[in-house]
């Protein structure tokens, strides 16, 4: 990448090689065994904990690191590159949770849901989907009902990342079904000290397997008032605000294993041979290999385009839902379209657990799924340009 565009600072390319050596010296040693058995990776992310990567974009006095948006970008490509499961696992806790509560949250919110998620010392984790909700966020059931200084939790959240272990969470629940999405709440749950909060079945996932996923149960559980995020009735606003951000980290990883599988491929169109040649000097190959290095700059300037975008709405209060979906949709586009290449140069070696490339093709797909599909992206996108919203 020419540093033409976005030329970076050097407390950019400090976060960066950090984060490139960490993932390199930590996580690549274990990715494929982690992968395999599908365990969470405890001691890397509390490791990562430890270099601030949980918590970037977190100001110091709220236990994070005080850095920008470039910076958690760049970090969290380089840990992707590696490994996407560690990568979902920061991205969620840095943007669907930390960001949340630091955008939306009181100070006495921030001092106990916040710093111990951003410093890493904890996990954290964002439930908005459930069983018949899942693009059409606005029509979730699970209820929140007003109990004097208590609210009384109901109903089943899923798919949710690090479900399974997260120490806080933040979840949407209905507060009045009326008002349908302007009815919906936030709540910050502390999932050690919520009785009636548990957590129900683990998915068995194609990829990113050693992040933990899971559904959410809540009966009657008791909350106090004191842990409703914002206002009552701005949850779905809190929601979508969240997912612009969580979006520019998802397309971030994808961007990463887009990398990963272009770089593999590179080095093996390089060296095998075939019909007595290499490869890479079959037009068939040098051309996926053109059109993976196109599309990866191009996912990595809309991807700098939107974490800019972002961080001039810390001054301006602008939204930056456009750039972020157009970021996740071409980034998670580029990383299917990568993997499948990749694995295509490859031939049987890339079908093969023997190398990480087979990883790399059932990790991208998820990043065309969660965190709203290509269809919600081209949704958002597409409304936004006609002016329909
Ligand atoms: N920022 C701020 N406000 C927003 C907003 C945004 N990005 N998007 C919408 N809103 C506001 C609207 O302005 C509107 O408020 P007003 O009426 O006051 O103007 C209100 O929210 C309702 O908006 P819509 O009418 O657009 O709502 P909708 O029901 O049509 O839904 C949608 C829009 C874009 C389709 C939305 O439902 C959506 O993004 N769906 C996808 C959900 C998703 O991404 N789920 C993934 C969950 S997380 C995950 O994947 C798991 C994980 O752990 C990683």
């Amino acid at each position: 990448m020419s540093d033409a565009l976005f030329p970076l600072s050097d407390e950019h390319k400090m976060i960066r090689d950090a984060a490139r050596d960490f993932a390199q010296k930590e996580i690549a040693p274990i990715a494929a065994q982690f992968d395999e058995s599908g365990e969470f990776p405890h001691e890397t992310i509390k490791k990562m904990g430890a270099m601030g990567f949980m918590g970037i974009e977190v100001p110091e006095q709220y236990g994070g690191a005080g850095m920008d948006t470039l910076s958690y970008v760049l970090a969290l490509e380089e840990i992707c590159k590696v490994d996407a499961s560690h990568g979902v696992i920061m991205s969620v806790n840095n943007s669907l949770y930390c960001h949340g509560i630091m955008k939306f949250g009181t100070e006495e919110q921030k001092q106990k849901f916040l710093k111990p998620v951003a410093s890493g010392a904890a996990i954290g984790a964002y439930s908005l989907t459930e069983p018949m909700s899942g693009s059409d966020a606005g029509t979730m059931k699970s209820r929140a009902t007003r109990d004097g200084d208590f609210y009384l939790l109901n109903g089943r959240k899923s798919w949710v990342t690090s479900g399974p272990v997260a120490d806080y969470m933040v979840v949407f629940m209905v507060t009045d079904p009326a008002k349908k999405q302007k009815g919906i709440s936030a709540f910050l749950i502390d999932t050690k000290n919520s009785p009636g909060f548990n957590r129900g079945k683990k998915e068995p996932k194609l990829g990113i397997r050693a992040s933990a996923t899971s559904e959410l149960i809540f009966e009657n559980c008791k909350i106090p008032v004191g842990n409703r995020l914002g206002e009552e009735g701005e949850g779905f606003k809190i929601a979508m605000t969240v997912l612009d951000v969580g979006r520019i980290g998802i397309a971030s990883q994808a961007l990463g294993i887009a990398e990963a599988a272009y770089e593999a491929s590179v080095a093996y169109a390089r060296e095998r041979e075939a019909f007595g040649q290499k490869i890479g000097e079959f037009q068939g190959t040098g051309f996926k290999i053109a059109d993976m290095k196109t599309r990866i700059e191009a996912a990595r300037l809309l991807i700098y385009n939107a974490a800019m975008a972002k961080e001039r709405s810390k001054t301006t209060g602008e939204r930056f839902t456009l750039q972020s979906s157009m970021a996740k949709l071409f980034a998670s586009e580029t990383a299917m379209f990568c993997a499948h290449a990749a694995v295509q140069i490859h031939g049987g070696m890339g079908y093969s657990k023997e190398l990480p490339v087979e990883r790399y093709f059932r990790d991208a797909k998820i990043t065309e799924i969660y965190e709203g599909t290509s269809e919600i992206q081209r949704h958002v996108i597409s409304r936004s340009e006609l002016g329909l919203k």
